[in-house]
């Protein structure tokens, strides 16, 4: 059966299919499309974005006008891939109402489904579902926990970690979540998670044994200024193209070599 593509039914089909799924965050215009134009499976407008493009020290500030405006320029890039949106601290949490809300705005200007952290706001998280909006889970390490956590640690060193992140896989799958983000999780205990349940599982420093990887894009292009988490490989380095680029621009224009005859009209 052939599906729409920027449904989220090709990604479950590639499950069936046995095939490795590819996904990537983008926050802009630009880099959706050049994701769209290469085949990758889905994008994530994270709320990385916080961290990657707004400066902040965690996605904690990040606010829903910030993901809708994001949301905004990703949608346009990607027309056959895709767009799940990432739903902001405190926008899915307070009530079933809002979070219906909040979901729906992002789908509404052409996202394909929603993410959202953790396995404790249930009752929400159905909701979201039950007005048919597609609601990927996210456990492992969940950023907008941060202050409760301590900081970013890796879950499962720890044998007592293991049935409360087993348990949660298992919360999210019962109550309609069509996949699952495992982040910075020991490979032994995504594979006991795999084992558990049978929704698409996409790793984030989860090791290989998932459905499918994902990615933050600045840390693939080299572009994080320094930061980098132990698992994510970087594939370009951004930040020394764009250093060199713009300060030959800087150097052309200060000793009046820019603009050229080829450039003046
Ligand atoms: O916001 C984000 O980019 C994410 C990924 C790390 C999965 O949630």
């Amino acid at each position: 059966m052939e599906y729409s593509p920027t449904t989220i039914r090709n990604l479950l089909k590639k499950k069936e299919d046995n095939e490795l799924v590819v996904g990537i965050t983008a926050y802009n215009y630009s880099i959706a499309r050049i994701a769209d134009e290469i085949g990758i499976d889905w994008i994530l407008v994270g709320d990385s974005v916080g961290m990657c493009e707004m400066g902040y020290p965690t996605t904690i500030p990040v606010t829903m006008e910030d993901m809708l405006t994001f949301t905004k320029g990703v949608v346009r890039g990607a027309t056959k891939t895709p767009v799940i949106a990432d739903m902001p601290f405190l926008s899915f949490q307070t009530s079933p109402e809002e979070a219906i809300k909040n979901a729906g705005k992002f789908m509404q200007l052409g996202a394909s489904g929603v993410k959202l952290e953790g396995a404790k706001n249930i009752r929400n998280i159905e909701a979201i579902i039950h007005a048919g909006i597609p609601v990927m889970g996210h456990i492992g390490l969940n950023p907008q926990y941060y202050f409760q956590t301590g900081g970013y640690r890796v879950t499962g060193k720890k044998k007592k970690e293991w049935e409360e992140t087993i348990q949660s896989a298992k919360i999210l799958e019962n109550c309609g979540v069509f996949s699952i983000i495992l982040e910075s999780i020991v490979p032994e205990l995504t594979r006991e998670i795999r084992r558990e349940i049978s929704i698409p599982v996409y790793g984030i420093g989860a090791g290989k044994d998932v459905d499918g990887q994902i990615l933050v894009v600045n840390d693939v292009l080299g572009l994080s200024f320094g930061f980098k988490p132990k698992f994510a490989k970087q594939y370009a380095n951004l930040e020394k193209i764009i250093h060199n680029a713009l300060s030959q621009y800087k150097k052309e224009v200060e000793e009046g070599k820019f603009p050229d005859s080829e450039h003046t009209y």
